[in-house]
């Protein structure tokens, strides 16, 4: 047991716990602190704040460490699929051919969306933004399936690995029909195909022409939802969470995930990445006059896909998927100069003090949209693609809030830096 943690505050000391996490992680317990002195810490963002204990993802910022209930992201990377790696966060331990046989029919079972609920797209302009067409349509599932979102944690964990494979299947078939809605083109029906193959004939068959995907291409695709599986407590898994905690059921903190991760400093950085690539190369630079625009400070004009809240070193999602985009661009016997940019950029990056000072280095988006482009799928879905990642890391973390027996609603404080009393003033006598 740790020597408590003394805090001396006025004339009072009081004696907060230490928490130890099994991968030696430190905390000072301060759940008393109001009770006790009624003080709050402020920490504007969270970034000091552990909001929960969970058991899915260990994160090391500084020596860019990522593991998924104890196995490094690098391994999953090299011998696991989405969907085994999606059972793993979800389940704690690795498949076995039975239970890995069991979901994968859950999934294929759920692929499809009901009609009266492809009836939605019509209410929605072509144009748009498909993150938030995928965050309402997760939210109608509620509507679809009562009886797996009745908001009774009890009642909902029952039929939790229904609405769970439900939820992880159902977001890649929408994702598919919001591209193939933004297009104008008929939505496909789920064939009894692996999950990602059937992403990919969702995405890209024809009524009359099926598309029958090469392994290289599922194989890019399965890495890249598998290096998308979860991160700790980021803004949108927090949001689940936060959601989570009121009692809310599944679909609908999903939803709320999917609003938090469109953010351009969150998921929606892949796609503003490639924005920048792009504009870069049509701008004929060669990413010089960028960087230095980019060292102005102004959040505006970032080298996105670079910099992380947690990794003060490289990520190493970002280190996987930068060696996969040259291996699946000359299997699909492709070339983007945009990766030429990207790589130019990386390595003037990593040379320049702004960035060295700073601790930035390339996170998930540097080079994920490189791959997507590769695959065919527009800027506008990278997102999309990140919130079909990411789908299994904020189930499992929503099911970590749902079976906390002593769980509580989350409930921050603040400091309030408002008027202070004062009385109401008549009409007659505002000026
Ligand atoms: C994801 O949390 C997660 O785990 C998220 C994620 C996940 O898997 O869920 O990993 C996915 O969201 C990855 C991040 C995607 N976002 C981007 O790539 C957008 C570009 N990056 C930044 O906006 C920024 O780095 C953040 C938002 C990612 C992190 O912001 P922080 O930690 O709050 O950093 P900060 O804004 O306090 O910046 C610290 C300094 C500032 O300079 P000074 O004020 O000290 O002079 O670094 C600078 C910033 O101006 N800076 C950058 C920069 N990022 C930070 N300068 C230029 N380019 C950048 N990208």
């Amino acid at each position: 047991m740790s020597t408590p943690a003394l805090l001396k505050i006025d004339d009072k000391e009081i004696a907060c716990p230490i928490m130890t996490g099994t991968e030696g992680e430190k905390a000072i317990d301060a759940r008393n602190l109001r009770k006790d002195t009624g003080y709050i810490f402020y920490d504007q963002g969270y970034g000091n704040t552990g909001s929960c204990e969970s058991a899915i993802t260990f994160l090391d910022g500084d020596n860019g460490i990522l593991r998924h209930r104890g196995y490094a992201i690098d391994q999953l990377a090299a011998h696991s699929t989405f969907v085994e790696t999606a059972y793993l966060v979800i389940y704690g331990e690795l498949p076995n051919p039975k239970q890995r046989k069991q979901f994968g029919d859950l999934l294929r079972q759920n692929a499809h969306v009901e009609t009266q609920m492809q009836r939605l797209f019509e209410g929605y302009p072509k144009d748009t933004p498909p993150m938030a067409m995928l965050a309402s349509l997760v939210a109608s599932l509620a509507g679809y399936y009562p009886d797996l979102a009745t908001n009774n944690f009890e009642k909902d964990l029952q039929q939790f690995d229904l609405s769970a494979a439900m939820a992880i299947s159902k977001i890649r078939t929408l994702g598919a029909m919001i591209y193939r809605h933004t297009r104008g083109l008929p939505f496909m029906h789920p064939k009894d195909l692996p999950f990602c193959d059937n992403f990919l004939h969702l995405m890209f068959s024809e009524p009359y022409q099926d598309y029958v995907a090469i392994p290289e291409v599922t194989n890019a695709l399965n890495l890249i939802l598998l290096m998308h599986a979860d991160h700790e407590q980021n803004c949108s898994t927090s949001t689940v969470r936060m959601v989570g905690s009121s009692g809310a059921n599944l679909f609908t903190s999903l939803a709320a995930g999917i609003a938090a991760l469109s953010g351009p400093l969150h998921g929606g950085a892949n796609a503003a990445v490639m924005q920048m690539l792009q504009s870069i190369h049509d701008e004929g630079d060669d990413g010089t006059r960028f960087i230095a625009a980019a060292k102005g400070g102004s959040k505006s004009n970032r080298l996105m896909g670079f910099g992380h809240a947690v990794y003060r070193n490289f990520d190493p999602r970002a280190k996987v998927i930068g060696e996969a985009c040259g291996v699946v661009l000359k299997k699909l016997g492709k070339s983007d100069p945009l990766l030429d940019i990207a790589q130019n950029l990386e390595q003037a990056a990593l040379k320049d003090d702004y960035f060295i000072s700073r601790k930035l280095y390339p996170n998930v988006d540097f080079y994920s949209g490189i791959i997507f482009r590769a695959l065919g799928i527009p800027t506008n879905m990278f997102t999309v693609m990140f919130a079909i990642g990411r789908s299994p890391g904020w189930i499992a973390n929503w099911r970590e809030v749902a079976s906390n027996p002593k769980g509580r609603i989350y409930r921050p404080r603040q400091i309030y830096v408002g008027p202070v009393k004062r009385d109401y003033v008549p009409m007659a006598q505002r000026g």
